[in-house]
């Protein structure tokens, strides 16, 4: 079976294909990071319009590269279904999507299939050539999100816990922007860090002995804030720099300490790491550490699908596909669902 897979709830637009015997035959990526950093962050009405710009040209190429033979029409004839991401994100930008997805899938006589952005996160490890075996523990790490999951199957997932406020992908992003780095602030805050040292900042681990599986952020950011005016707001390089890796020790600390109790209380030994923040190298530095000696096994996806990407939409619509053919459809009256639980979402219920 073979899934065309588009993606556009926010800032990147991406196309793939996915076959069930031989893999990912070709994906496409835009990203408009370009386009929104001067504004500091994600415009939505540009996104939207960026991603229409984008859709086709995408398509063509990931065509084009899929080892699919013949001309754009022969191709076309050899999709078995249009996977698109139904949610959540920005409505505008989901609703490009949405509506080339059905058009396509009109115009084309396909199947389509609506698919939950954190779904294709999710599940975006096991497109690696050293895939997890279920049941795990999922740390889903976005910029929208965070959330630890137990993950027992393909649609079924039950929710473990999740941030009161702030994702720790926005947490990197505002700390970011308050030491006056680049948009989005993850790879920038990270790389900063490097440099610092880690004595100088001693900001707050919060909820770290909470006991149970929630987050908050929003409090690490304040810190920042404070940290950034008690330097009279100017910051030499290395200010920055400390400040950045008292960010990501704190950050780093959390999410490690919160995995752990999850795989404890849950007793499962495999953990995997999904979503924007999962490319991070400190994370994954005390994650490995952490693995070794609590021997456990915590995979993550290709660091290309870490972020967002239209192969993990497109397998994950294979893969909910396989387990219930049922799920696609011809009916091509979309709805967008930008704000969605990940929780409960169970086969057949995605329409
Ligand atoms: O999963 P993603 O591409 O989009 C959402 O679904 O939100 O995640 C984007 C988030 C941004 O907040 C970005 O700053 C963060 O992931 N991110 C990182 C790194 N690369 C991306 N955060 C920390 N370290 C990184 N290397
Ligand atoms: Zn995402």
């Amino acid at each position: 079976m073979i899934v065309l897979g588009i993606e556009s709830s926010c800032d990147e637009t991406g196309v793939a294909l996915y076959d069930t015997q031989r893999g990912l035959l070709a994906h496409a990526l835009h990203s408009q990071v370009a386009m929104h950093e001067e504004y500091g962050g994600v415009v939505p009405e540009l996104a939207s319009r960026d991603h229409i710009r984008r859709a086709i040209p995408l398509l063509e190429q990931t065509l084009r590269n899929s080892g699919l033979s013949g001309a754009n029409a022969i191709r076309h004839a050899e999709i078995d279904a249009i996977a698109y991401t139904q949610g959540p994100g920005l409505a505008g930008a989901l609703l490009v999507g949405a509506s080339f997805a059905c058009g396509l899938g009109m115009a084309l006589d396909k199947p389509i299939i609506g698919i939950h952005h954190l779904e294709g996160h999710l599940l975006s490890p096991l497109l690696s050539s050293n895939p997890p075996e279920f049941p795990f523990i999922a740390l889903l790490v976005s910029g929208g999100h965070t959330q630890l999951m137990h993950v027992r199957g393909v649609g079924d997932y039950v929710l473990l816990g999740e941030t009161m406020d702030d994702a720790a992908g926005e947490a990197f992003d505002k700390s970011a922007k308050l030491l006056g780095l680049g948009y989005p602030g993850g790879p920038e805050i990270s790389r900063m860090a490097q440099l610092g040292d880690p004595s100088v900042h001693q900001f707050p681990r919060p909820m770290l002995h909470s006991k149970d599986l929630h987050f908050s952020f929003s409090g690490l950011k304040t810190a920042v804030l404070t940290a950034v005016r008690n330097y009279g707001g100017v910051l030499s390089d290395q200010d920055k720099a400390n400040v950045a890796r008292g960010f990501v020790d704190a950050v780093v600390d959390v999410l490690t300490a919160k995995c752990m109790t999850a795989l404890k209380q849950t007793g499962l030994k495999r953990l995997v790491i999904a979503g924007g923040v999962g490319a991070n190298q400190q994370l994954r530095a005390a994650l490995n550490a952490a693995a070794v000696k609590k021997r456990f096994q915590v995979y993550y996806p290709e660091l290309e699908f870490c972020t967002d990407n239209g192969a993990m939409i497109a397998f994950a619509g294979a893969l909910r596909l396989q387990a219930n053919p049922a799920a696609a459809s011809r009916d091509y009256s979309f709805n967008v669902r930008p704000r969605w639980p990940l929780s409960g979402t169970q086969i057949g219920q995605i329409k």
